[in-house]
């Protein structure tokens, strides 16, 4: 049917006749508009997830910086034939997630201040040494550098957890420069030596998610295990010295 006339006519109107329609485009106004409220709620999840992101990115930024500290140390002790105390280094950094699991949990507001101030193991760095003396060495060298600054040390090496867990735990802030301001940031340095990141490692594939109700036997061959590896640590670093003078 061709569609000439502009006016529309009854159906029907005029006995016989056939009907004829206007053609009409309004246009498709796609799906019927959400309630005010959801275009809020969309923009307070962009902002949130551009803050996170901008977050993110200066843990990150610590995380690089710290890093090449290690690895300059590293690299340095290596080349002057002092013996490389480094064994591995493994950075990670927490995931979006639970950084904003931990921040309800802790009930603290998503925003740098506040994160840098309570959740202080965003960015992270396992340094793995051959020794314990070289653990504390290690330590020492980084905290010795005048723009890092020392905010916390936990030492389970000294004072052991209750399951045996061993190592030297720092919380060092680092200047990160941005285009515009300098920031610090803080970062969770784990220092241990390779006997103790083996049990850690294996302690948590067997014990993760298992505890607390971990039966008193099995928690005491695990307090044991450690002792062993601290053990080991020490005949190894006994060795170490008679053979090498130091
Ligand atoms: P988090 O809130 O979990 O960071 O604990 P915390 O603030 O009490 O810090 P803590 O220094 O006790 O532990 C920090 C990190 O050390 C953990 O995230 C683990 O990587 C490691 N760690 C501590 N305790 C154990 C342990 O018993 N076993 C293993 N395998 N790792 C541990
Ligand atoms: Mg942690």
């Amino acid at each position: 049917m061709t569609i000439e006339d502009p006016e529309p006519r009854e159906p029907g109107a005029g006995g016989q006749q056939m009907a004829r329609w206007r053609n009409v485009d309004r246009g498709y106004a796609g799906p019927e508009l959400p309630p005010r409220s959801a275009p809020d709620e969309l923009d307070t999840v962009r902002g949130l997830t551009g803050e996170l992101t901008q977050l993110m990115l200066i843990y990150k930024f610590g995380l690089a910086e710290i890093g090449t500290k290690i690895d300059i140390l590293r690299e340095e002790l290596t080349h002057r034939g002092r013996g490389n105390p480094i064994e591995h280094v493994s950075p990670r950094l927490k995931t979006p997630a639970s950084i904003v699991a931990k921040a309800r949990r802790i009930d603290c507001p998503l925003a740098f201040d506040d994160l840098r101030a309570r959740i202080r193991d965003i960015a992270g760095i396992r340094v793995v040494c051959g020794f314990v003396s070289d653990v504390y060495r290690v330590a020492d060298m980084l905290t010795r550098q005048p723009d890092l600054n020392l905010v916390q040390t936990k030492d389970y090496i000294a004072e052991p957890k209750a399951n045996g867990y061993r190592s030297l735990h720092l919380i060092l802030e680092i200047p990160v420069f941005l285009s515009d301001r300098v920031v610090s940031v803080p970062v969770e340095v784990q220092l241990r030596t390779v006997a103790m990141d083996f049990w850690a490692s294996l302690e948590h594939k067997i014990y993760y998610k298992y505890d607390p109700d971990i039966p008193e036997r099995l928690r005491e061959e695990l307090a044991a295990t450690a002792e062993d590896a601290a053990r080991l640590d020490k005949r190894m670093e006994l060795l170490h010295r008679e053979i090498h003078g130091r």
